[in-house]
């Protein structure tokens, strides 16, 4: 209707992202045995037990408003993240709203917004619905760091947000803290970095930059961290970001009282305290991992090492065909068209079980 169209903003419309698919939606699949979603890099091991623990013992408050702000939770967060303070931290229900907030915060229409592909696709869909313009600065090629020159030289006064995603999805891969601080040394003040480390949990190069590091420097800096991967609650929606206080105060302005529910709120309460469940996490990925990478390499298949749970390969055939008979194994692995990478799926890493499975399609594949 030509009135409707009068009134909604020309930059809203139907955007690329639409997050993996969910195990309901693979019904078509004539597939009888297990399903292993490995296309999502959730964690294998489930739900921290103690964070499951406090959902269930908060059931019955659900009546009653629970949490005004989010002071419990960010209390917590510097239990345990000791090198932070309250005023550090902006909590959201997700990463993804965390950045949310962040777009909202920074871009006004005919921002540019500099992102590198192939990655997480949503920052286009978030730059876009607030007017912003998205400059692609892609990955260097032969190995997927980030292209530090590239982005400088891309840079002008409309340059609002960089956005790094630091290790990279879907690549798997990271840029070093050499590059990345000779990028934040040349940067002006005005231009806000998005420092998308949520998978930071699982890197173990020494050489991997923080956002802490920059925001002790006093960096227009905003790291970003989930309870999605190495917490395993993507299906509580819980994250949040960390800047020096002057910035974090900006963003919690956006907020509403509320904002986080309460069984949300208990669960990342407790999920950090359960450092068992994040070392078993962290155990098994690291050795699983290196199983993985043995058998990519019998098979003949490229893949990157990666810094994160997931692993990027190229499969030797059309990728959609690829998913398509890896899903009628009960494979659930991620197609990366969409993050800008052509011809890459993406795996979770999982259990032994789960891995063996994935091998094993592979196998009747090649
Ligand atoms: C790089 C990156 N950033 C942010 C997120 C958002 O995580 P969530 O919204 O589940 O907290 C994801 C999720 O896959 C991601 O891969």
């Amino acid at each position: 209707m030509k009135v409707l169209e009068s009134i909604f903003k020309p930059y809203i419309i139907k955007k690329d992202y639409d997050g993996g698919i969910t195990r309901s939606e693979i019904s078509h699949s004539d597939w009888k045995g297990t399903v292993w979603k490995l296309s999502s890099n959730e964690n294998i091991l489930g739900p921290s037990p103690l964070a499951q623990r406090a959902i269930i013992d908060n059931i019955s408050n659900l009546h009653e408003y629970g949490f005004r702000d989010d002071h419990s939770l960010k209390e917590a967060i510097c239990n345990t993240v000791t090198y932070l303070r309250p005023e550090n931290i902006v909590t959201a229900n997700s990463g993804i709203e965390v950045l949310e907030l962040i777009t909202r915060a920074f871009i006004q229409p005919g921002s540019e917004c500099i992102i590198s592909s192939p990655t997480f696709i949503a920052y286009k869909n978030m730059i876009e619905n607030e007017g912003g313009i998205t400059i692609d600065i892609p990955l260097n090629q032969k190995d997927y760091t980030i292209d530090i020159e590239g982005i400088l030289a891309g840079i002008n006064d409309k340059t609002r947000i960089i956005f790094l995603t630091n290790p990279n999805n879907p690549t798997g891969t990271y840029t070093n803290k050499e590059s990345i601080d000779h990028l934040m040394d040349s940067l002006p003040d005005d231009i806000v970095v998005v420092y998308d480390e949520v998978y930071y949990h699982f890197v173990d190069a020494i050489d991997f930059p923080r956002a802490i590091d920059y925001i002790e420097k006093g960096k227009t800096i905003i790291g970003i961290h989930s309870f999605s991967k190495a917490y395993g609650l993507a299906g509580i929606r819980l994250g949040y970001g960390i800047s020096n206080p002057e910035i974090s105060a900006y963003l919690n302005n956006i907020k509403r009282p509320f904002m986080i529910n309460t069984l949300s709120m208990v669960a990342g309460i407790h999920a950090l305290k359960d450092v068992d469940h994040l070392n078993k996490t962290l155990t098994l990925i690291k050795s699983e991992k290196q199983w993985l990478y043995k058998k990519f390499q019998t098979l003949g298949i490229k893949y990157w090492p990666s810094h994160t749970n997931f692993i990027f390969f190229e499969p030797k055939i059309d990728l959609d065909l690829f998913i398509n008979k890896m899903l009628h194994q009960g494979i659930m692995i991620r197609p990366c068209q969409k993050f800008g990478a052509p011809n890459g799926a993406r795996v979770t890493i999982g259990t032994r079980e789960a891995n063996t499975a994935f091998i094993h399609a592979l196998e009747t594949i090649y």
